[in-house]
Order: C-alpha cells, then sequence, then structure tokens
C-alpha cells in the first residue's frame, strides 16, 4: 500500500474518508459534502443509527455529482480524549474496512476539530502509521489464494494543511513498522525454515543499515565457557549460535543499552517433552530474539542517536540421543553449576549465559531481556500484558511507561529472596525449576537474577504476547511484533541524546 500525504481535496475517485466527533459533529470536510449534497451525510448517519462514537464506521455510496466511489463516516467521539494510540487504532479500523469493501484507493480528511489535543500532523502520521500495521500479511506460503481474498486497498491518502509536517512525523514511525514487520515475519516462520543458522543470518541481513553484526558458533561459545546454552542445544542436529548486534549512533564513548532475547527456534521441551497438541506454537518460542531483532531494526532504520547492543541465544530444543537428560548438571559461563531438573525450562539455561556474557562484555546502562519464558505468565495475566520483573524501580517505571504510550501493556510481577531459595539444588549452585507449580514466572526471574550482576535489568516474560489468536485493531492474528514499539520507545524516552 502506497501512502502519501498531500492538501485536501475531495479527490476524483476511490472513498473519501471523513471524521464524525461525538453527537454527530461533522468534520469540515464531512460537512463540505453534506451541504454539497443536500445532507445526505446527515441523513445516512440518522438512518444508520450512527451518532461519532468513537471507532462507528458507517459506509455510504458516494452522493450524485462526485466521481468517488463511496464516503466512509468514521467515529472519532471526544476529540479531547483521542490520543496518538486512539488514532492508530481507527487508522487500522478504516484500513480494514476498505479492504473488506474491497476499495483500491482512498482518500482521508484530517480536519482541525475545536478541542482536539493532537495537531493534524501526528494525527496524519498515527493514523498511517495504525494503518499499515494493521495491513501487515505473512502470505509467502499461500500459493492458492484467490484474488478475492487478498486485501485491495494500494493507496492510501492523508489529507491535511500541512502535509510536509505529517510526512517527517510519518518517517520515524514507518521505521519502527518495518521493525515490528520484521519481527512478526520470523515468528510467523515455521522452524523447518527458521533455525539457529538462518534466524542469525535474518539478524545479519541488518548489516544493511549500519548494524554491526558477529555470529558466534558452537566452537565459540565453547571457548567461552558457555555450558548452560550448549546443554540444551546438545540433542539437536542445528548448530546453536549467538548473535551480537550493535547500533552505535551516540557518542563513541558512550555504554551502550542492551536488549536480550531468547531465542529457541523450537521447544519440544526436550526430553521432559511436551504433549503434543499444541506443540506447534513452540516455533515462536524464539519471540524474544525476534523482539530484538525488530528493535535493532527500528533504532537503525530511523537512525536513533543512542549505543544499543542485542543479543540473542539460539537453539533449538530437541529430544535425542544426544539430548541433555533431567538430573544433568552444566556449568555457565559465569561459572556457577547448574542441575538440569526439568529440560522443558531451556529458555532461563539459553538466557543464563548470554545475559552474563552481555553484562561482562558491554558493562551496559541498561540491560532488558525478552522471552517467551513461562506458561505461568499466561496464567496469570493473560494475552493483554507481559509480565515485568525488575531488579531497579525507576528502569520497571520507565518500561511501564513506555509500554503504556505505544500499546504494549506490562505488569510488574515480584522478586525477592524467599523465592530465590526456591531454586537452590541439593547438588549444584542451582537448579532450573523452583517449587513446583507456584510462582513459576518469578522462579524464572530470579533464575535469570542469579546472572545479571549489578546491572540495572528488566526481564519481560512475554510468553502470552508473542502470538495472537484473535488480532487487534493495529495487529492482524499472528506473531504481533509485542517489544519492538515499547523497545523503541523505551530507548527514546530515556536515553536518546542522554
Ligand atoms: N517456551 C516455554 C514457555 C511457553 C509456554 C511459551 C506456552 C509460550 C506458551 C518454556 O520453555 C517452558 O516450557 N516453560 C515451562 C517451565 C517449567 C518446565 C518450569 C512451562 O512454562 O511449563
Ligand atoms: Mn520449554
Ligand atoms: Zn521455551
Amino acid at each position: 500500500m502506497k501512502i502519501d500525504f498531500g492538501k485536501t481535496a475531495i479527490p476524483g475517485a476511490g472513498a473519501l474518508v471523513v471524521g464524525v466527533a461525538a453527537e454527530r459533529r461533522l468534520s469540515a470536510t464531512a460537512k463540505a459534502v453534506d451541504r454539497a449534497s443536500g445532507r445526505r451525510l446527515t441523513r445516512a448517519a440518522a438512518a444508520g443509527r450512527f451518532s461519532g462514537k468513537r471507532d462507528e464506521i458507517l459506509d455510504m455510496p458516494a452522493p450524485a455529482g462526485l466521481a468517488l466511489s463511496r464516503v466512509v463516516l468514521v467515529g472519532l467521539g471526544d476529540v479531547s480524549k483521542v490520543d496518538a494510540l486512539a488514532v492508530q487504532r481507527l487508522g487500522g479500523a478504516i484500513a480494514a474496512h476498505l479492504d473488506h469493501v474491497g476499495e483500491k484507493t482512498a482518500a482521508v480528511a484530517i480536519d482541525a476539530m475545536p478541542g482536539a489535543t493532537l495537531g493534524t500532523a501526528a494525527i496524519a502520521a498515527n493514523l498511517a502509521y495504525g494503518a499499515r500495521l494493521r495491513r501487515y500479511r505473512f502470505a509467502k506460503y499461500r500459493t492458492k489464494e484467490k484474488n478475492n481474498d487478498q486485501p485491495t486497498l494500494a493507496a492510501l491518502t492523508l489529507m491535511l494543511d500541512d502535509p510536509k509536517r505529517a510526512e517527517q512525523a510519518y518517517r520515524p514511525l514507518a521505521a519502527v513498522a518495518e521493525g515490528v514487520f520484521l519481527t512478526r515475519d520470523l515468528v510467523s516462520e515455521p522452524a523447518n525454515v527458521l533455525y539457529p543458522a538462518t534466524l542469525a543470518e535474518r539478524a545479519r541481513a541488518l548489516l544493511r543499515l549500519g548494524v554491526k553484526v558477529e555470529v558466534l558458533g558452537e566452537r565459540r561459545l565453547e571457548a567461552l565457557g558457555m555450558g548452560a546454552l550448549l546443554g540444551v542445544g546438545q540433542g539437536s542436529e542445528r548448530e546453536s549460535q549467538v548473535v551480537v548486534m550493535r547500533w552505535n549512533g551516540g557518542p563513541a564513548r558512550a555504554k551502550p543499552v542492551a536488549l536480550v532475547g531468547k531465542g529457541v527456534t523450537f521447544d519440544t521441551g526436550g526430553i521432559s517433552i511436551k504433549p503434543s497438541a499444541g506443540m506447534e506454537d513452540m516455533k515462536w518460542d524464539m519471540g524474544g530474539a525476534g523482539a530484538v531483532i525488530g528493535a535493532m531494526r527500528a533504532l537503525a532504520g530511523r537512525k536513533a542517536r543512542v549505543n544499543v547492543v542485542g543479543m540473542i541465544g539460539l537453539v533449538e530444543n530437541m529430544p535425542s540421543g544426544t539430548a541433555q537428560r533431567p538430573g544433568d548438571v552444566v556449568t555457565s559461563m559465569s561459572g556457577q553449576t547448574i542441575e538440569v531438573i526439568n529440560t522443558d525450562a531451556e529458555g532461563r539455561l539459553v538466557l543464563a549465559d548470554v545475559l552474563w556474557y552481555c553484562q561482562t562484555r558491554f558493562k551496559p546502562r541498561a540491560m532488558v531481556d525478552l522471552a517467551t519464558l513461562t506458561g505461568a505468565i499466561v496464567v496469570a495475566l493473560g494475552h493483554y500484558q507481559a509480565g515485568l520483573f525488575s531488579n531497579d524501580d525507576a528502569l520497571a517505571d520507565q518500561l511501564v511507561a513506555a509500554g503504556k504510550a505505544v500499546g504494549e501493556r506490562l505488569w510488574r510481577m515480584p522478586l525477592g529472596e524467599d523465592y530465590d531459595k526456591d531454586i537452590n539444588s541439593d547438588i549444584a549452585d542451582m537448579k532450573n525449576v523452583g517449587a513446583g507449580r507456584e510462582a513459576g514466572s518469578t522462579a524464572g526471574a530470579q533464575f535469570l537474577q542469579r546472572f545479571v550482576g549489578d546491572t540495572p535489568w528488566a526481564h519481560l516474560d512475554i510468553a502470552g504476547m508473542a502470538w495472537s489468536k484473535k488480532g487487534d485493531a493495529v495487529t492482524p492474528k499472528g506473531g504481533t511484533g509485542y517489544g519492538v514499539r515499547l523497545l523503541e520507545r523505551w530507548v527514546a524516552d530515556n536515553f536518546e541524546g542522554k
């Protein structure tokens, strides 16, 4: 879909989209069309019980005399309450509607409304952003799709008084959208196609944007002493990898911010094998790594003025004659030993070594890891918020605020000494599970905390968020790209130029 910004004019073809605020207050363009058509808009709105509530949509054939196909009225509700997120959702709903009715081109009139909090440039940019986010599709494996199953909208024009400013506001958002799409692509890709080496290759493609990329294979990881990560991968035919991505957009000597991702390209559970029902979902057990790659893409794509390190641990967790067994003891890069009680609690083993390596090599200002770590976080929070665990209150607050701003919400969960005792082992420094089914997500987080030293650190358990079976206004069902917008905003608001 081509997106452009232009001055307001009634187009000669396609759909015209106009806003209507609460209590049927027409925008300037809506009023003009209404007046020129003998009050057709007002009458259609009344007949269709359309009052201008937020997200209401009324589709009507274009009044005689206009060369349009249709006029679409969009409810804005109370315009003083329409923030950037609400505009993005409106953009998503408009795009979905236009595809649904089979429209090819559309122009949206963005008129100033009395009482509105956002300026027209911000509205236009966020509307376009929301439309793009919603129209993402993962269609590469559909070979028999009929033409009328495909989305139709090919061009969307945002019309306003100052199109230049809207275009400027849109540019960084478009870079973030590219990051979100990259993550959705990676999360959707099946595990026969996306395994550690091929996922590393996808990360390497960020070279094109000026990101430095190092790929470490098993020999290098052995030399570094990453026994915890390597133990998880040892049952797989695929070589485990760690990828280090660096975007240096800030001052040469400024310490970086670090993003760390769990990249289990398929999680069978290993010898502690999972039940077969739903196991196909475990292709997206690399959602944390996917989000880190997408965030690097977003930051590099808009040339963020900040230094960021992205590190991902890539393994496939398989049962086989070479797989690690329950009861095995492995030595992590930190020197701490781990008794592997359950080979399905593998994400923490991978992250233990990557967090340690990241923290000792880069001394980051702050380190945030993302992982589809536990089923327990889905039990606690459902598919609405990710779990946040942190050793630093200020960092936790920053992340919660960033999440609210972009609509990727986080709920803080506890850490504490009592929980920490639950992961003590009788024969090693720790074990990889806690007290049975109790506080399972915190047990995972406590485990990770033993590998972060004094670094301000946060762990985001995104097991409920990486994939959506139903989608929302700006997210089609499937891989959501959760984390990209959140990380991008957190970096922008707290580190860029600081
Ligand atoms: N990848 C899973 C967690 C998961 C579950 C993600 C459902 C998305 C949806 C993780 O590796 C896992 O298996 N965790 C275990 C931990 C347990 C064995 C301590 C779990 O949650 O059951
Ligand atoms: Mn597992
Ligand atoms: Zn897993």
